[in-house]
């Protein structure tokens, strides 16, 4: 259903938009739900503007990790990305994102593409072909990249270290140097063998790029850092892999093939391509040299140079047009933590969805998205928090409380506003937030939504219908209040949808009128609408500990697959690297003692705490710990610990902690602490 009309746009811009291509080796995770809901709002705004505004998307689904994989499962890489791709589009669909069309990098369209631009590249003399040398396994004969050799740190002597670094002494190396190097893949020794490369001549666009990304392409951010690179020299681009590979053949060069990063930014084209070529449209028209549409790429800021250097540079060799703009977005950490795997933050797009609603999901990542390329930290106390009060307690509050007595006197809204310099607030509002989604601010502009819901809802307990009800004569007070309610609420719902599409299509059916995103917002005056029904639940916390829990479930059947564990590096020192190395002086700063624990309490309202009283011997301190999910209060009483004595008092919701206990492990079930050996006496220094 379209739930806009009203924009008449007298030039409907057109706009083709993409996501980042997931690479087919894995399942989606809420970071990249984190891009796909920012893309897939801008999209929404754009065409509930009127424009005309397209999303493509695809797997990307080349590469060794693919082919390994595959292997590793018993089936062929065709079957292994097929079955990968209907999980990310099922992925796609539950959390709302309304891709125009999900293709693959895998397809006829993209092979024909790719060799399009190859050639073109090869006959403006801007690939170069040499011999390199590379680590090969002679067993598996499959040349080997970095992060599938491992061997023994040549500097602190740590075995089972990968190629480029040392994960124990942070050294960085080349994989010749390892100590006794094997292969991932097949425990082989690694030998050396050259073979014959293709490499894009990158250093020659550097001039073109020093302008390209200066001209209004990037954030200043994003575009100070390419500048860096760019003065540091550029260096020509591999662009072939060996055989065995799975990608596509070189045209012409049997046995060489397109490594997956060269063919994966042409994805975005082939998905067009594909859509076009069932819509009888011309995907050219969004690619050639002089195209009026205008092209933006989301993606995470790990895949810049990708996007701002290499794709810029082909697309001008090949005689295509550039991007408009690469809209690089931040990471999403997980209360405060990097998403990891050994720490228990790492949360797959599944578990969510078992257990929430996703558009709780897009409305507190819209809460939290700015245009620049800041992390993005999903706290889940927040969370439950900001949607309750801002969606349940804000803006559905707002029709519940007044559409019953619309419905009581006849369902027909009142036929004038009722105040009309409230309206008038409502009205002035609108292109300022129109221009913060475009803008791609959608934390201010969902600020400047909640304000104008407070307001309303101030406005609706000022008026009191629901007493005025009560006395004689007053219905027509009544109906105008409530009306301009129903108004008001139908405002802010259409500032919304993009961001809650399945709310405001049941806003839709119970207004009976579209929602319209028009060049000024007018009233419904005199309409007939329909009997109010819920529009969302509040969020549970007994829900979001259920997604954790699934979450972890998810991960330890994920580890339990053949051969996951060669794949993924994990474990507690791969997920979180020993800290930088410190002075004996700046340890000895911190004054860890022995406590005993005297008492140990609930603290009335906190979901994590327990409240500690910490006997150290003549002093005592409270501390409030966030070790309620593994220990009962009872179990702690009486029992020895080590505490951070000197720390910094800080001040919490619940009162002052002074100090901390030490405890170690991911989180939730899984924590425990610290307890000396017998013998060890209350207030002795630990060193
Ligand atoms: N296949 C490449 C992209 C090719 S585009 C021509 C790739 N795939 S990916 O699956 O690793 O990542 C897809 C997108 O998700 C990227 O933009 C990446 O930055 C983003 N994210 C992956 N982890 C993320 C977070 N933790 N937080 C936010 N975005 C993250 O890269
Ligand atoms: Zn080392």
């Amino acid at each position: 259903m379209n739930i806009y009309t009203g924009s008449n746009m007298s030039h409907p811009r057109k706009i083709l938009v993409t996501s980042a291509l997931p690479y087919a080796n894995g399942s989606l995770h809420l970071g990249h739900v984190l891009e796909y809901i920012q893309t897939d709002i801008w999209t929404r705004f754009q065409k509930a503007r009127g424009h005309d505004c397209l999303y493509m998307c695809a797997d990307d689904a080349h590469g060794t990790a693919i082919m390994l994989k595959a292997e590793q499962l018993g089936i062929s890489a065709e079957a292994h990305i097929a079955n990968m791709q209907a999980e990310h589009q099922r992925d796609f669909a539950d959390f709302l994102i309304g891709v125009d069309n999900y293709h693959s990098t895998h397809s006829e369209e993209n092979r024909e593409l790719s060799a399009l631009i190859y050639k073109r590249l090869r006959a403006n003399g801007h690939i170069a072909v040499r011999n390199i040398t590379q680590a090969f396994d002679p067993e598996k004969e499959l040349f080997l990249a970095d992060r599938y050799i491992k061997g023994t740190c040549p500097k602190c002597k740590t075995e089972d270290q990968y190629g480029d670094n040392c994960e124990a002494c942070g050294a960085t190396y080349s994989p010749t140097e390892l100590i006794n190097p094997k292969s991932v893949i097949s425990g082989a020794t690694p030998v050396e063998k050259a073979s014959e490369h293709f490499f894009f001549t990158l250093p020659e666009f550097t001039d073109f790029l020093k302008e390209w990304t200066r001209s209004g392409t990037l954030q200043t951010e994003v575009a100070n850092k390419l500048s860096e690179w760019l003065d540091e020299g550029l260096q020509e681009w591999d662009i072939s892999r060996d055989a065995p590979y799975f990608g596509f053949e070189i045209p012409g060069e049997p046995g060489k093939y397109f490594y997956v990063w060269l063919d994966a930014p042409i994805g975005y084209m082939a998905s067009l391509k594909n859509y076009c070529d069932q819509k009888g449209l011309d995907w050219q028209e969004y690619w050639k040299k002089d195209s009026s549409a205008e092209v933006y790429h989301f993606i995470g800021k790990d895949i810049v140079n990708f996007h701002a250097l290499f794709w810029p540079a082909m697309l001008t060799s090949a005689d295509f047009r550039t991007p408009t703009k690469v809209c690089v977005h931040g990471f999403l950490t997980v209360n405060g933590k990097k998403m990891s795997k050994s720490r228990g933050t790492f949360i797959n797009a599944r578990s969510y969805l078992e257990h929430l609603n996703p558009e709780y999901l897009r409305y507190y990542f819209a809460a939290k998205l700015t245009a620049g390329v800041d992390d993005l930290d999903l706290n889940l106390e927040d969370f439950i928090q900001r949607v309750n009060s801002d969606l349940v307690g804000k803006v559905v509050n707002i029709a519940s409380r007044t559409a019953k007595f619309v419905s009581k006197s006849g369902g027909v809204l009142a036929d004038s506003i009722h105040d009309e310099a409230l309206w008038q607030q409502f009205v002035d509002a609108a292109p300022q937030i129109t221009e913060l989604y475009e803008q791609r601010e959608f934390a201010k502009a969902m600020r400047e939504i909640m304000a104008l819901a407070d307001t309303a809802n101030a406005w609706i307990a000022e008026k009191a219908p629901w007493s005025l009800a009560k006395q004689e004569g007053t219905e027509a007070e009544v109906l105008g209040i409530c009306s301009q309610g129903v108004n008001m609420f139908r405002a802010l719902m259409t500032w919304l949808a993009p961001v809650l599409p399945n709310t405001a299509a049941k806003a839709t059916e119970f207004l009976g009128a579209d929602l319209a995103w028009g060049e000024k917002l007018e009233p419904l005056l005199g309409h007939s609408i329909n009997k109010f029904k819920p529009l969302m639940q509040r969020v549970e916390q007994t829900q979001v500990d259920a997604m954790m829990e699934s979450a972890k479930e998810a991960l330890a059947a994920a580890m339990a697959t053949p051969g996951a564990a060669s794949e993924t590096k994990s474990g507690p020192l791969a997920d979180d690297p020993i800290a930088e190395e410190v002075q004996f002086d700046d340890f000895a700063k911190v004054d860890l003692r022995v406590a005993l624990i005297a008492k140990a309490e609930h603290v009335e309202g906190a979901g994590k705490l327990l409240k500690l009283t910490l006997d150290l011997g003549g002093e005592t301190r409270q501390v409030f710990s966030g070790i309620k999910s593994a220990y009962k209060p009872e179990d702690l009483q009486g029992k020895l610990t080590v505490m951070v004595a000197n720390l910094a008092p800080r001040k919490m919701r619940f009162g002052i902690s002074e100090g901390m206990v030490l405890a170690a492990g991911p989180g939730g079930k899984d924590l425990w602490i610290l307890e000396p050996h017998e013998g060890a006496q209350p207030g002795m220094r630990v060193l």
